[in-house]
C-alpha cells in the first residue's frame, strides 16, 4: 500500500468537521497539521487531544494578506501536506496560497452552491424561504465559494427551523460528506475537467 495522503486542516472555530475528519482518518489519509488564525479556536484543542500538531498563525503578525497566506503555505509545506481542507476557516485565501496548492484545496460550505454563498449561508437560505438547502464540498479557486463542486448533499428545511437547528442538521450531514470527499481524493478518484469534477468509479 502507498503512503497515506497527508491532510492539513485550516479552521477558525469549533472544529466539529475537523473532528469528523480525524475520526475517519488512518486508512486512506492522515491529518498531519491543523492551523488556525484564532489562538483560542476549539479546533486547535481537538487537534492536540488527537495528537496532531496545532499551529496558530497570527494574521496581525504579518504585513498584509499575502504575507499571512505565505506563512500558512510555509506551515503546510513544512508538514508536507498533499491536501488542504478548509473547515470553517473564516478568511478568504490569497492567490499565492491557492496557486501553491492548485486543485489541492477543498472547502465545505453549508448550502447547495451556487445558492447562498458567503458567510451567512444558513440564515440566507431560511430568510429566502427555501424548502431545501444542504452542503457542498468544492475545490477552492481564487473566488469565494466558487470552485468546481466535488460532492453535494441536500437537507430539507422544516417548518419552525431556527438558524441553529438547521445548521446542526446540515453539520451532521457534513460530518459524513467531508471525510467521504477526502477519501475520494486520497484514493485518486477525483479528476478536475474545467468546472466539472469527475469522480472515477472504485
Ligand atoms: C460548517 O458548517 C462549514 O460548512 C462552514 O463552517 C462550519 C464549520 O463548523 N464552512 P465546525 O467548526 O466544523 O463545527
Amino acid at each position: 500500500m502507498g503512503a497515506l495522503l497527508r491532510v492539513g486542516v485550516l479552521l477558525s472555530g469549533s472544529g466539529t468537521n475537523l473532528q469528523a475528519i480525524i475520526d475517519s482518518s488512518g486508512s486512506d489519509y492522515d491529518v498531519v497539521v491543523v492551523v488556525s488564525d484564532k489562538p483560542d479556536a476549539f479546533g486547535l484543542e481537538r487537534a492536540r487531544t488527537a495528537g496532531v500538531p496545532a499551529v496558530h498563525v497570527d494574521p496581525k503578525a504579518h504585513d498584509g494578506r499575502e504575507a499571512f497566506n505565505e506563512a500558512l503555505a510555509d506551515v503546510l509545506g513544512a508538514h508536507d501536506v498533499g491536501l488542504v481542507c478548509l473547515a470553517g476557516f473564516m478568511r478568504i485565501l490569497a492567490p499565492n496560497l491557492v496557486k501553491a496548492f492548485e486543485n489541492r484545496i477543498l472547502n465545505i460550505h453549508p448550502a447547495l452552491l451556487p445558492a447562498f454563498p458567503g458567510a451567512h449561508a444558513v440564515r440566507d437560505a431560511l430568510d429566502w424561504g427555501a424548502k431545501v438547502t444542504g452542503t457542498t464540498v468544492h475545490l477552492v479557486d481564487e473566488e469565494v465559494d466558487h470552485g468546481p463542486i466535488l460532492l453535494q448533499r441536500a437537507v430539507p428545511i422544516e417548518r419552525g427551523d431556527t438558524e441553529e437547528m438547521l445548521h446542526e442538521r446540515i453539520k451532521s450531514v457534513e460530518h459524513e460528506l467531508y471525510p467521504e470527499a477526502i477519501r475520494l481524493f486520497a484514493t485518486g478518484r477525483v479528476r478536475v475537467e474545467g468546472r466539472r469534477v469527475v469522480v472515477e468509479k472504485a
